[in-house]
């Protein structure tokens, strides 16, 4: 498929040719990558950001924030509380915080590593190489940073440089990391204003062009507050004008099921965001488009609230046994089972089908 094609998928409307599409996005997944779905235990260890991100809730200028950061202890008792759950994976995400240090996280690292053993995956934004490999060489797997957009402009636009540096090159970041010897995920939203179907298309023709591991998409959801709430949104969405992706639901399916026949063998979530957007069948509908992965909330409820992306998150209110219990049983509803192991990138995969 060319990017051509994507585009020509992307603008469909008839139902019958959709149908086609959901029906091949999910044979290619169960081929690929089998019938387990991975669960990854996701901690926000602290909502505190240096960045000023147009879209994000926890951006350094959103208003009125209490801001907070997990105690050691805190994390690693999520963790352990992650592996009785019989998750292979840990997910540990923040906002982009100096004050979360290295050294911090060396030890977070080691410890998580020596009494659980898990797959550890960081998501903790833009960080020196220097940190990167301190990192990998503490025992982390995985790194997360989605780049947002290809298109250069608009990333300027909505993710602004921090005061004195050079602008952020996030594929060239991505590849270090790969070098470095981390599986590397990305993604980017669904729908940002400013997002025109053409750079949806080229967007996705990226996951492929640079073979990322794991694959995070999401629609994009207005968060109070933000520059994308107010003139800027506007300004964005008149600049894209019929060429504007809508932030929907359908939208974003299309976009995740040509993202699994592009990239057949890699790891693709079914987001939070999808399952805020639509709480009663949205996780479900990611999972029967191509997604394997889900990742189930592990943050204390006392810390889930603060860790506001965007309004309404699904499970919010939630403690992580009925989160998991939730996902659990939506997983089996769909006859399909829990991923055992760690379940990165490739033959991996298969292990745990049962
Ligand atoms: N709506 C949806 N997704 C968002 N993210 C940030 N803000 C929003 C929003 N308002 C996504 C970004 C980021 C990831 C952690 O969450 O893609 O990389």
């Amino acid at each position: 498929m060319n990017r051509d094609e994507i585009l020509d998928w992307l603008l469909e409307t008839d139902p019958v040719r959709l149908e086609e599409l959901w029906e091949r996005a999910d044979a290619v997944r169960e081929a690929h990558v089998g019938m387990a779905v991975h669960l990854r235990g996701l901690i926000e260890i602290g909502n505190h950001c240096v960045r000023k991100c147009a879209y994000c809730g926890i951006a350094a200028c959103a208003p009125g924030m209490e801001r907070y950061r997990l105690a050691f202890q805190d994390i690693i008792d999520c963790a352990v509380r992650g592996q009785a759950f019989g998750f292979g994976t840990v997910v540990m995400q923040s906002g982009e915080d100096p004050g979360i240090t290295r050294e911090f996280m060396v030890d977070v690292i080691r410890t998580i590593k020596r009494r659980t053993g898990m797959a550890i995956t960081l998501s903790l934004g833009e960080r020196r190489e220097e940190d990167l490999r301190a990192w990998k060489e503490a025992g982390a797997d995985r790194y997360l940073l989605r780049f947002e957009t290809t298109d250069p402009e608009l990333y300027r636009t909505i993710h602004p440089s921090l005061p004195g540096t050079a602008l952020s090159d996030r594929l060239q970041q991505l590849l270090l990391m790969r070098e470095i010897g981390f599986e590397i995920g990305t993604g980017v939203m669904v729908g940002i204003p400013g997002q025109t179907w053409a750079t949806l298309a080229t967007d996705i023709w990226t996951f492929r062009d640079f073979d990322m591991d794991m694959i995070g998409i999401g629609p994009f959801i207005l968060s109070p507050g933000t520059p994308l709430d107010g003139e800027l949104g506007e300004q964005l969405r008149r600049e894209a004008g019929t060429g504007q992706v809508p932030s929907d639901e359908l939208t974003t399916l299309k976009a995740l099921a040509l993202t699994r026949l592009l990239c057949p063998d890699t790891n693709i979530p079914s987001t939070t965001a999808l399952a805020t957007l639509d709480p009663g069948a949205g996780r479900a509908n990611g999972l029967k488009v191509g997604a394997n992965v889900v990742m189930p909330n592990l943050t204390p409820p006392k810390y889930r609230v603060l860790y506001r992306i965007y309004p309404g998150k699904a499970g919010l209110q939630e403690t992580a046994d009925i989160t998991r219990d939730k996902i659990e049983a939506q997983i089996h509803a769909l006859g399909r089972s829990i991923g055992r192991g760690p379940g990165g990138r490739g033959r991996a995969n298969m292990v745990g089908i049962d």
